[in-house]
């Protein structure tokens, strides 16, 4: 044991010497879609879409684009409209709305991040945090800075939305739409409200369909045009295989100058994951991106920026929920009922909803999946869930599968539940799940794992397999129920997640404490 433990050290306080140089694509396997991407002196930030996960909208952080961790989420909670949907308190709910295809950039004169994003067709929302002074620390916001606030919403919806700051910030444009593009002109009020004052259309295409539109400026052109179109990513083979061709997403230059792609692959049953290229300028003031070898897209680069700075990356993780906040990594289905969770060296999850439907039930917290094949084990305390209480482990999506108790008056069985369905578009549950399988009784602690094969399989028939399994040591693993195919489809937008829930068919009351989870490749 002692021996191990120097043998850890040493690795560790050898580790800055040995920093890779090289970029794998993809660089974050894990959902991270629609994704904007920006730098503020050394510091490189990526903005996502979540739908209905609240938290919502991840800004993740780089040094070096190739290794990115989760810093905090621009939209603390869903304040869109209707409320009860996105608290999921009402029959209708917000599955498959939300946020998506949202921006995020840096104000610097006034030291402020902002966020928009057009939710529900009508209305662009507007999020903003105080950046701690990052223009002045290469880009660097203390963590304890970040405090999102909403601003006035704008009666309009920017479709797609891309956010920009002219060297004189006074200026903010947003670029939008889709096929027909527009740009809006936005003043800054003293207390930082923005307002459109200007709205034209800069750009229609007759024959395809443009949309994800970002705006950058080289050689200060007019961001009102004329523009003119050039295709720079056309169906590029690669990176990965059954997961599409690398697009939309954005550029972004590094300090000396150079420049990267990053767009995203249709990596279902996973989501949409990114993947970076190498950009260059030709004479004729249009970039091409680099290929490999084989004229695909690379499934490694060098590195983009050699850096000791280091980040918490994204992946392999344990939690044993013990601060007084939960990591940026963790997102909620739906906005939670506050008051029925607690972190106490542990988190603990009380019922908040009485129901017969796990897509109906609040205070389902969620988790990415990391790719290619891992598992997520859940460590759970159940001795506190009451008669009719249903808590474990899920596979969420809206076609999903759980590992679990059924509580009743004498006992907490562990069943394996698959069959719960959402129907494709209107989002309304079809099948609340069918036992599939039994096991014994539990009283105390049981651990829940889910390990699952997020190969990308999109566009394929081939169903990824899931196994379910539980162990009352935290040693030994009994796999329960048959595997579990996902679906592939892309319309639910989010890929699969693993989560954990509790919630009650009779009353209110009962609650579980989870008191780790831990997420590891196979
Ligand atoms: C939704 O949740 C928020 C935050 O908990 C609360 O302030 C609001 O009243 C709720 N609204 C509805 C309609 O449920
Ligand atoms: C990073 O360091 C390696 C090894 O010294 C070097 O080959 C490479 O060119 C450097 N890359 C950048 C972007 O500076």
């Amino acid at each position: 044991m002692f021996l191990r433990t120097s043998i850890t050290a040493l690795l560790l306080s050898q580790s800055p010497l040995i920093l890779s140089q090289t970029l794998t694509n993809p660089v974050i396997w894990q959902d991270h879609p629609d994704l904007d991407v920006f730098r503020i002196g050394h510091t490189y930030y990526y903005s996502s879409s979540t739908f209905a996960y609240s938290p919502g909208a991840p800004v993740l952080r780089s040094f070096d684009l190739a290794n990115w961790e989760a810093v905090t989420h621009s939209v603390p909670h869903l304040n869109f409209s209707p409320a009860a949907a996105y608290n999921l308190t009402s029959n209708s709910r917000a599955y498959v709305k939300g946020i998506w295809a949202s921006t995020l950039r840096y104000r610097p004169s006034s030291d402020t991040f902002y966020w928009l994003g057009c939710v529900d067709g009508g209305k662009t929302y507007i999020w903003s945090s105080p950046g701690g002074n990052a223009r002045s620390n290469g880009g660097e916001v203390p963590p304890e800075t970040w405090n999102w606030t909403p601003r006035p919403v704008i009666d309009k919806c920017y479709y797609d939305a891309g956010l920009f700051f002219d060297e004189d910030d006074s200026q903010v444009y947003v670029v939008y739409g889709n096929t027909q593009i527009r740009m809006a002109q936005l003043s800054v009020a003293a207390n930082g409200d923005l307002r459109e004052v200007r709205n034209q259309l800069v750009y229609t295409s007759s024959d395809m369909t443009l949309e994800g539109a970002r705006m950058y400026k080289r050689n200060g052109d007019s961001p009102w045009g004329p523009y003119t179109r050039r295709v720079l990513v056309d169906r590029i083979q690669g990176p990965l295989t059954s997961a599409g061709y690398a697009h939309q997403g954005g550029v972004v230059d590094t300090e000396d100058g150079r420049w990267f792609y990053v767009g995203f692959l249709d990596a279902y049953p996973g989501g949409r994951i990114p993947v970076v290229a190498p950009m260059t300028w030709g004479g004729d003031g249009w970039p091409t991106v680099v290929r490999d070898g084989g004229n695909g897209w690379g499934r490694t680069y060098p590195i983009p920026v050699n850096t000791t700075r280091k980040v918490n990356v994204l992946g392999p993780r344990v939690d044993e929920f013990k601060g007084v906040k939960l990591g940026p990594e963790w997102e909620w289905n739906h906005n939670p009922d506050d008051g029925k969770w607690a972190l106490n060296n542990g988190l603990v999850l009380r019922t908040a909803t009485v129901t017969g439907d796990l897509f109906a039930a609040r205070n389902t917290l969620t988790h990415r999946i990391v790719g290619p094949k891992s598992r997520g084990t859940f460590r759970i305390d159940v001795g506190a869930m009451r008669d009719g209480d249903r808590a474990g482990a899920v596979l969420f999506r809206d076609k999903a599968a759980y590992i679990g108790l059924h509580k009743t008056v004498d006992s907490a069985s562990i069943v394996m539940v698959d069959n719960l369905n959402l129907v494709e578009g209107s989002w309304t549950t079809s099948s609340t799940g069918r036992v599939a399988a039994t096991g014994p009784t539990v009283t105390g602690e049981i651990w829940l794992r889910i390990q699952a094969d997020i190969t990308p399989a999109f566009g394929t028939s081939i169903g990824r397999q899931v196994i379910f399994s539980y162990s009352t040591d935290g040693r030994t693993f009994t796999n329960l129920g048959p595997a579990f195919a996902m679906s592939n489809s892309w319309r639910y937008f989010t890929g699969y997640r693993y989560g954990v829930f509790n919630f009650a068919t009779k009353a209110l009351g009962g609650e579980i404490k989870v008191k780790s989870f831990a997420m590891e490749l196979v």
